[in-house]
This record gives structure tokens, sequence and C-alpha cells, in this order.
């Protein structure tokens, strides 16, 4: 019997980290990837004697390079090492070192999952500095969702001052990485050719103090397996078995226990599994990623193909709208505006391409605005699907976190998924208060609305900031009222400093800002009272909501200026903040703004004057909030 049996247990497998590297080629990848292999006894015996013997036989000096064309050359004869994947042992685990050159297939592989990686080491010339390269690699990075990343600045032998140096380069590259929400773990100046700070610490560069290349590498931290993520289980099947109905899928995360409480997304339907089935042998208590199990439940609950198993803490997010890194793969372009059906685990969804932020060409990395994704292409991408969907971030939950297209049964596209910039809409469509009897009141909206002498109904203003909704409010309010109009303003900053001064502005913040904005104006319009609302409400599913909320009386107004002009009147120092990093999440600037599609009225502040502005809203309520001389009646 192998030792390790009889001493109990398994042996535990080595655990493996994959990191990615990029850079430019000239910018000496080969080189560190060279010293990387030598300085950790990664080479095979004698590699390095017999390639600086041929140098010296060619009368060439030796380059570290040359050592990755003679690994590429026996790649291509299929012998020893495979050098787009160098593996370095470490006491510990094992690294594996994935050439990217920002390749085609590469990124076609890590969108659509056939790849993956844990972390990326970014290399750049500190003596070039950051050039367009460095940049497109930097954005790579961000596209794919990875976290853990270190970047080396190589070359640093060949500057003058390579202190004074390295604090420009290092400042450089973190402004642009964390423009993108990427955060470098550790920068470290090296020399790839001469060893320093590669694998050995160097005195070289004194003025660095964090670790060589290869301490960042091994520090980062090692992918959680599967089974210790939150739980993940598509339902694939529901089968009829006698009275019983067992759930069947296969575990993509996490674990599941008999007794657990589970919910189901989209629906939010929760119960408790009372078993997991198994044929012919005892029944297990526990299930890992990685098994199909089938479940029942505690009690019955109708239930779908397509819905998503979690714990109640750690659920998928929901939502009608997600960002997508997409990789297109069909011969016909997706296109703004285009429906498709996505598929995202066992759910399929209707989605609408609702925006094309970005295009990037796959093989060189060039990114541009486009208004449709051609074969091949690399794309940030908007999709509102028509119905909520359980969905999970890439970056959180790598298994569930990603979905193909679908056109014909045939895979048009794949991507990565996430939500920055968008809120999860869980909290806003749960319903917690339970055994609640709404009354009837005497006093009714028709009858108020006839004292009144006009409708009562919401004039939702929604735009950026300094766009002029509240300017525009008051003055409405104030022409209103002075006409004999039940009338009342609320804005944003003003129901901030009370009803919601609980709330900031991340996504949910502002959802659940505008949820409780829209039931309050609902209130009011109930009243018979026209509400004027001053709100960002930067999202379209919120305006949705609210106008949900006031069915026939509610009337979407877009005061539509753009960012240019709304920045260069920065009535309250904001954009400038906001430019300046002391503003995180802002509207326009950092933070996502969804005009509306068909608004009810748009008026153009950039274009006309607050009066002009003015007189089309009192003009438009002139036309809508007249109550028929046949309506009312008494109580
Ligand atoms: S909303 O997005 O949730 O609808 P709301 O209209 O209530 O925003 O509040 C917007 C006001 O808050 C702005 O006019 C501005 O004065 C202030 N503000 C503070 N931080 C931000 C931010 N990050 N983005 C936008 N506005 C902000």
């Amino acid at each position: 019997m192998p030792k390790d049996l009889v001493e109990g247990g398994a042996p535990t497998p080595r655990s493996l980290l994959r990191i990615v590297i990029v850079g430019h080629v000239d910018h000496g990848k080969s080189t560190l990837v060279g010293r990387l292999l030598h300085d950790t006894d990664n080479l095979p015996d004698g590699k390095l004697e017999e390639l600086r013997a041929t140098s010296a036989k060619r009368g060439m000096p030796f380059e570290w390079a040359f050592l990755m064309d003679a690994l590429q050359a026996e790649r291509d004869q299929g012998i020893t090492i495979d050098s787009s994947q160098i593996w370095l042992r470490t006491p510990g685990r094992d690294l594996v070192i994935i050439d990217a050159p920002g390749h085609k297939e590469f990124l076609k592989n890590m969108i659509t999952g056939a790849a993956s990686a844990d972390a990326a080491l970014l290399v750049i010339d500190g003596h070039e500095g950051v050039k367009e390269q460095s940049r497109r690699h930097g954005y790579l990075l961000h596209l794919l969702g990875i976290r853990q990343i270190l970047v080396a600045v190589n070359k640093m032998d060949l500057v003058d001052d390579p202190a004074a140096r390295f604090v420009e380069v290092a400042e450089e590259i973190r402004a642009y990485l964390s423009g993108l929400g990427v955060e470098p773990a550790h920068i470290v100046p090296i020399s790839a050719r001469d060893g320093d700070n590669v694998v050995q610490r160097s005195d070289r560069f004194g003025f660095h103090d964090g670790p060589t290349v290869f301490e960042a590498l091994d520090g980062f931290a090692a992918v959680t397996m599967p089974s210790d993520r939150p739980l993940r289980l598509p339902v694939q099947d529901v089968y009829k078995f006698d009275e019983r109905r067992i759930i069947a899928g296969k575990i993509a995360s996490g674990r599941l226990s008999v007794g657990d409480t589970i919910v189901f997304s989209p629906s939010n339907k929760t119960a408790r599994i009372a078993s997991i089935e198994h044929w012919g042998g005892p029944q297990p208590l526990v299930a890992l990623a990685g098994q199909s199990v089938g479940i029942t439940l505690d009690e019955q609950i109708f239930i779908e193909r397509g819905e998503l198993i979690s714990h109640l803490d750690h659920a998928p997010m929901e939502t009608d709208v997600f960002r997508a890194r997409l990789f297109w793969l069909a011969h016909n372009p997706l296109t703004k505006g285009s429906r498709w059906k996505l598929r995202l685990g066992n759910a399929e969804a209707e989605a609408e391409v609702q925006s094309i932020e970005r295009v990037i060409d796959a093989t060189t990395l060039d990114s541009k605005a486009a208004l449709s994704v051609e074969r091949n292409a690399v794309a940030e991408v908007i999709f509102r699907t028509r119905k909520l969907v359980a969905i999970d971030p890439h970056d959180r939950s790598p298994a569930t976190g990603r979905f193909v297209v679908v056109d014909k049964g045939a895979i048009a596209g794949g991507g990565l998924i996430s939500m920055d910039g968008y809120a999860d809409q869980r909290q806003l469509v749960t319903r917690n208060a339970t055994n609640i009897t709404p009354v009837e009141t005497v006093v009714t909206t028709a009858i108020r609305e006839r004292r009144n002498g006009h409708r009562g109904g919401v004039l939702w203003l929604t735009g950026l900031s300094g766009s002029g909704k509240s300017t525009l409010a008051i003055a409405v309010e104030r022409a209103l009222f002075e006409r004999g109009y039940q009338v009342f303003v609320l804005d944003g900053d003003n129901i901030r400093t009370g009803l919601n001064a609980n709330l900031g502005f991340s996504p949910e913040d502002r959802a659940e800002n505008i949820r409780r904005v829209g039931e309050v104006a609902a209130l009011f319009a109930a009243a018979g009272t026209i509400v004027i609302t001053a709100f960002i409400s930067p999202y379209r599913s919120d305006r949705e909501r609210a106008r949900a909320a006031v069915p026939r009386a509610f009337h979407e107004i877009h005061v539509a200026a753009d960012v240019e002009t709304c920045e260069k009147r920065d009535p309250k120092g904001l954009y400038a903040k906001a430019r300046a990093g002391e503003i995180k999440d802002f509207t326009g600037i950092s933070a996502p703004y969804e005009a509306p599609e068909s608004p009810e009225l748009v008026v153009e502040t950039g274009k006309q004057s607050v009066e002009a502005s003015v007189f089309r809203i009192l003009d438009y309520v002139d036309r809508h909030f007249a109550v028929p001389s046949t309506e009312g009646g008494g109580i």
C-alpha cells in the first residue's frame, strides 16, 4: 500500500498558481522568464552551458532571450518544455507562467473559458516608460478581470538615476492602471539581464524595499478551490418521482449539506435540503463542487430548469443589466440595439445590446469606439435582459461569471460578466414584510384631484449633475404654485440629508435612493399633488420601477445636457473633485448614466435658456394634468 495512504488520507496535491506574463517583447519578457527559470533552478541540466557555448561558437554575446528561443524550438519539435507554459517549481507549490503576446487565441481562450490565469506579471521597460503598448497590456488585464497584478520595471540598469526614474514610471503605471480599476500588488525595479531583484534581492536598487519578482509571485494567494467558494448549483432538471420532486444539476462551486437553507435565483424562493439522493448506496449528507447531484426539499415549491441555487448569504446578484467582456465569433456582427439569446449556466435570457463601450482588436489590442463588433474582436458591451437574471461577476465567481451568446443553436460569442458601475437589484425586489393587508381609504385620489382642480402625478426629472434639474424643479414649482396647483419638490441633495441620509453613491445605494423616492413620489401623486423629483437617477431599471409605482401618472423628463457642458458649469465644484480622483463613482465621469430611451419630454438645457425649459414643462403640465369636467363627485 502506498505510504501516504498507510499514514492516513490522500497526499495533498501541490497547489498551482497560473500567472500570465504580458508586455512588449522588447521590454524583456523572455529575458525575465529565462532568468526566473535559471535562478530558481528550474532549467534542464546543462541547458545554459550548451547555449553559452553555442553563442561563443557563433561569436555572439549570450542573451537570456536565446534560452526562450531554444525552448521554443524544442517545443516545435515536441521536446521538453512548452515555452508558452513555463513551470516554476517552488518548495510550496507550482507556478505556471503563461506567455500571452496579447494574441487572439489566448484572449479567446481566456474569455470563453478554455484557459484561465490567477495573476499577471506586466513587464515595462523602465528606460522607455509607459508606452502605448504597455497601456494596451494594462487594458488586457482589466479586460480579463485579473486582480493579482505584479509590475516589473525592467532595464533599470540602463537608466542614469534609477531611484528617480523608478518613482516616475511607477507613478505613471499606477495612475493608468487605477483608471482601469486595476491595483498592482507590487511594482518592482529589476534588471532581468543581470538578475537584480528577479529572484535575488539586489543592492543596486537599494531604494526598493519591496519583494523581488519571484517573492511577489510566490506571495500571490493560491486560487481558491472551487469547493471552498460560495455554493452555486445551476438547476438542470426537475424530475418527478412518485410524490417527490428531485432537483438535479452539477455543483459549479461550493458545497451543500442536508439541512441547509438554500435560495433559488432569480425566483427568490427558499427551502431546506431534505436529502441528497443516491442510487444504490447510502445517501450522502454532503456534496461538493464537480459532483452531479439530485436533491429533495422540505417543502413543495415550483422550480424550473435555469434557476441558480446558492445559500442565503453569498447569493448571486440579480439584475437586468450587466457589463460584458465579450469575444465575438460569429460572421454576422453584433450591433447596438440587436437582440440575442444568452445562456447563463442553465438559464436562457433574451437580451438587447444597450451599448458598445469599446471594441478591441484582439491582435494589436488597439481599442476604439464602434457601433458594431466584428468576428474575432473583443468588446466591452452593456447587455440589457428582458427579465431579471441571476449572475455573478467573473472576478467573484469564475465558474458562473460567464455566458455565451447563442444564435440559431450555434455559439456566436462568449464573455465574462462584470457588474462595475451596476447594482445588485436583489434587495430592491425582495419582500420581507409578511401578513400585510393594505386598507382602502374613502377619500380617493379622484376626489382629491377634483377638489384641487388638477390631476396628481410625478414629473420625474433625470439628468447629469449640473444639468439643471434642481433649478428647473424650483422654478416650475413656483410657477405652478402661483397658478394654484398643489405642488411639491423632492430634490436629491435635500432628500439625502434626511430620509436617505444613510445612503451613499454606490450603485446599490443609488438604486435604493431611487426606489424610496419613487415610492414617496407615488404617495404624493395618490394625495393628488404634482410632485417634481430632481434626482440624477442614472439607471433605467430604477426609473422603470419608479414608473411602475405610479401607473398612468408618471412623466419622465430628460434634462439633457452633455457631460462637457455640465463640467463647464460645475456649480458645486464636484466635477473638478471627481477629475482629481477625490470623488469616486461620479456620474458621467466614473459611473454610468443611462439616458432615457423614450421619455415623455426632453428639455435641452445645454441649448436653451432656463426660461424656455420652464415654459416647455409648464406647457406640458397644462396639457396633461387637467381633470376632465365629467369626472368627480363627492365622497
Ligand atoms: S442619484 O444618482 O442617487 O440619483 P442624487 O440625485 O440623489 O443621485 O444625488 C446627486 C447629487 O449628489 C449631485 O447633484 C451631487 O451634488 C451629489 N453627489 C455627491 N457625490 C456624487 C457622485 N459620486 N455622483 C453624483 N453626484 C454626487
